[in-house]
């Protein structure tokens, strides 16, 4: 046996010393040496607020490997590391990486999350974001759809139906591959609401918001539940009202309460939700703002109703019965909606 001089000790040492802080790496760092962690990827167009949650909210549920992309130079990178360096402690394997460079890194996604645009500051409207917002997803979707022809899209900017028409028109995807986050997070507001008016669980909860994201928007009380049962029996006529009115207004409830922005925590889980069921093929019914040809009498217009979420993005657009009442008010908000939409078109 050859005589181990110290040399080789201190030589066998560093290079087993160095495999471990490798394993150790590759571990804990999951955008080390390995190609794709997960199956699925989804890419995150904007990087602010609601982008990055977006982002973390993914990865942390390992539904998918997140590239997160905005055009402010370092910010979707910086996010990305900063959200990569928790993983260890949040023990997950998602890669997430940021790209300030351009849209190469989202090719070949499965879904794209469109959060890009200005958001909304206090005593604006969602609909004051016309002009710059639609310009910024003209760009963003022209440019998205190149490098991910297959991909599903998910709108959240505002105005958040205006924002999908335009998106569907510049990517050129068949309806059930553009939709719009609206209804995942109105119904959510509201059934946090009633959790709360009824000191349940919000797990016990359930609703359904239909319409445009705007104030005319259509809380739908008989068709929203605690433990199976419509809240028309649970609460009298006047609190149902002012949970209605505080979720058709809940978006500008945040932005007053923010000042310098608007809701994302919220609205991220939203878009979330919705690419969960699509990742997962969970044949999910959510309300989102989806191209209606004729259902609830609407035609070629995006608006938020009931939709089936599986792999193929929207699969079916749930019809429910409305009363005169509510099938009324929802032609109101669609109507709200096309006036967007034309003077959108006027724009240019
Ligand atoms: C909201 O309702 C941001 O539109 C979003 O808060």
């Amino acid at each position: 046996m050859r005589n181990i001089k110290s040399v080789d000790i201190k030589r066998i040492y560093d290079t087993n010393f160095l495999q471990i802080i490798r394993k150790i790496v590759l571990c804990y760092n999951p955008s080390t040496d390995k190609e794709n962690a997960m199956e699925k990827k989804v890419s995150v167009i904007g990087a602010g607020m609601v982008g990055g949650t977006c982002a973390q909210r993914l990865a942390e549920k390992e539904l998918c490997d997140v590239v997160l992309v905005d055009i402010i130079d370092g910010l979707p990178e910086g996010k990305a590391l900063d959200l990569a360096e928790a993983a260890p402690v949040e023990k997950h394997d998602a890669h997430i990486t940021g790209s300030s460079k351009g849209y190469a890194a989202t090719a070949g996604s499965d879904i794209i999350i469109i959060t890009s645009g200005v958001p909304r500051k206090p005593g604006m409207s969602r609909d004051d974001l016309l002009a710059i917002n639609s310009k910024i997803m003209k760009d963003v979707v022209s440019k998205v759809a190149k490098e991910s022809p297959n991909a599903i899209l998910i709108i959240v900017a505002n105005p958040l139906d205006a924002m999908c028409h335009v998106a569907f028109e510049t990517s050129g995807f068949p309806k059930n591959r553009v939709m719009g986050m609206a209804g995942a997070l109105d119904s959510a507001r509201f059934r946090y609401f009633i959790a709360e008016e009824l000191k349940v669980s919000v797990e016990n909860t359930n609703a359904f918001v239909l319409g445009g994201h705007g104030d005319t928007m259509v809380p739908l009380p008989r068709y929203s539940t605690v433990a199976g049962v419509p809240i028309t029996e649970l609460m009298p006529k006047e609190r149902i009202d002012a949970l209605c009115e505080r979720t058709a207004k809940g978006g500008g409830e945040i932005v007053s309460l923010l000042k310098t922005g608007s809701a994302f925590f919220a609205t991220a889980s939203g878009a979330v939700q919705m690419a969960e069921a699509i990742l997962k093929d969970k044949k999910l019914i959510v309300p989102c703002a989806t191209y209606l040809e004729g259902e609830y009498g609407i035609n070629n217009l995006f608006v938020g109703v009931p939709v089936k979420l599986g792999k193929n993005g929207v699969e079916e657009v749930m019809q429910i019965k409305l009363t005169p009442e509510e099938d009324a008010a929802l032609k109101k908000s669609a109507a709200a909606v096309q006036e967007l939409v034309d003077a959108m078109k006027k724009l240019g």
